[in-house]
Order: structure tokens, then sequence, then C-alpha cells
């Protein structure tokens, strides 16, 4: 298929996208507030890059979060209330801030789910990604193992978003796993009506994914 047709694709699909975003109250809580089976597990903060309802990356955060293996345990860390960085605002931040930034610190490591803007990551997962960082001396990410899974109804599965927030990444110091360096594409023929992986491709990529992750994160821990 040439690259057009892909990109008129792509429009098509931009009207689902301006669906109105949602508080973090609304968010659904269901696989965010299981306890670990295990309490020696590792904990692995899932952060969603998209704020609409319905959200592709949401539903594949999901189907990470069921099929983590033995010795992992994922939970959302909700980034919907962040309010935009601002520096003026750090000798009094907004509570917003600070109870994201606590959250984060309570994780061993962290997986970054991407969609797709413009090339790039959307502006809410770099905002989440800054207000981690600062103030100077206090980057919560600092020397933390992370995992990135890209996500776009487009065949290229939101690779440049992928490589854009692996460049972040790395400036704030984590450590980001090289491979699988997962991107899916297509991904609004993945799921069923009730969000659900349908797609058993796809349940084997994440799975050796989340494989490589678990061995990846002993490395730093
Ligand atoms: C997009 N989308 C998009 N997709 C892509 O593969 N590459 C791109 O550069 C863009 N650019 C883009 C810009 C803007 C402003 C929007 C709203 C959308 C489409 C995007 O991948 C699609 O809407 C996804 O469904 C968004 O991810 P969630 O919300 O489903 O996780």
């Amino acid at each position: 298929m040439g690259i057009g047709l892909v990109e008129m694709e792509l429009e098509s699909k931009l009207d689902e996208a301006l669906m109105e975003s949602f508080p973090a109250s609304d968010a659904p809580a269901s696989l965010s507030e299981i306890e670990p089976d295990d309490l020696s597990a590792r904990k692995v903060a899932v952060i969603i890059g998209s704020l609409r309802r319905g959200a592709y990356s949401r539903m594949a955060a999901n189907a990470l979060i069921a099929m983590a293996p033995q010795g992992l345990h994922l939970e959302i860390v909700e980034i919907l209330d962040l309010t935009l960085f601002n520096q003026d605002l750090e000798d009094d931040p907004p509570v917003a801030w600070t109870v994201f930034r606590d959250r984060v610190r309570e994780f061993d490591a962290v997986i970054f789910m991407a969609p797709e803007y413009n090339r790039s990551m959307p502006a809410p997962l770099k905002n989440a990604v800054d207000i981690g960082s600062r103030p100077p001396g206090q980057n919560l990410w600092d020397g933390v193992p992370a995992g990135v899974v890209s996500t776009s109804p487009g065949a290229l599965g939101g690779i440049s978003s992928n490589n854009h927030l692996r460049q972040t990444l790395t400036n704030v110091n984590m450590f980001v796993l090289p491979q699988p360096n997962v991107s899916i594409g297509r991904v609004d023929t993945l799921f069923d009506e009730n969000g659900n992986l349908t797609n058993e491709g796809t349940k084997k990529y994440l799975a050796s994914f989340l494989d490589s992750f678990a061995k990846w994160i002993e490395k730093f821990l």
C-alpha cells in the first residue's frame, strides 16, 4: 500500500481520536487497582500517552497487564489530570504533579504506551516525562528501567513516536529495553468490542516483550 493511502487512512482516524478527554477520577479502575498476588513481584508503572476514552493504547496497556508473567506486576499510573509543566510553578507545584511524582516512585520500572501524533509522542506523554524530571536533582526517572510500546491504526505502528520517546527517556537517564522494539500497527483491528486483545500474533509479540522486559529490569535493580 502506498504511503499516500496510509496517510488518508490515518486522517479518517483523527475524528475518533478527537473524542473528549476524561479526568483520572473517571478512568477505568479495574485493572489498575489489582493488588500483586506475589508481594516480591517487580512493580511496573504503565503510563498511557493518550487522554481519550477508548484509546487503543489503553487497550494495549490492559492487555499487557492481563498477560504479565509471574514476577511482574503492572499497574496504570494515570496522567489524565496533569496540567502543563510550567517552570514558574516549580516552588509550589500543583497537587496533581506531586501525586504523580509520588506514585511513580512506588515502582521499580516503567512501561510507556506511546500513540503517535504528528510523527512524535502526544504532548501529554512528553509533559508527564518533563514533570517527572524536575526539579533539578529530583529526576525520578534517573536510572529506572523502561519499556516503550507504540501503537497506531496506521501501518507503521507509531515508530516515530517510539523513537522520539526513546530519545527523551535516554536524556532523563532511563534504561530503555532495546529489543524487542514494539510498534503495533493496525491497532484498531486487534481488539474486540469490549477492548479485549483478540489477535494471536500480537499476544505472542507482547508476551515476548514482557519476557524480555522482565529480564532487562533485573539488570538494574
Ligand atoms: C494522529 N494520528 C497519527 N497516527 C500516526 O500513525 N502517525 C501520526 O503522525 C499521527 N498523527 C496524529 C495527530 C493527531 C493530532 C491525532 C489526533 C492523531 C492518529 C492516531 O494514531 C490515532 O488517532 C490513535 O488512535 C491515537 O491513539 P489512541 O488514542 O487510540 O491511543
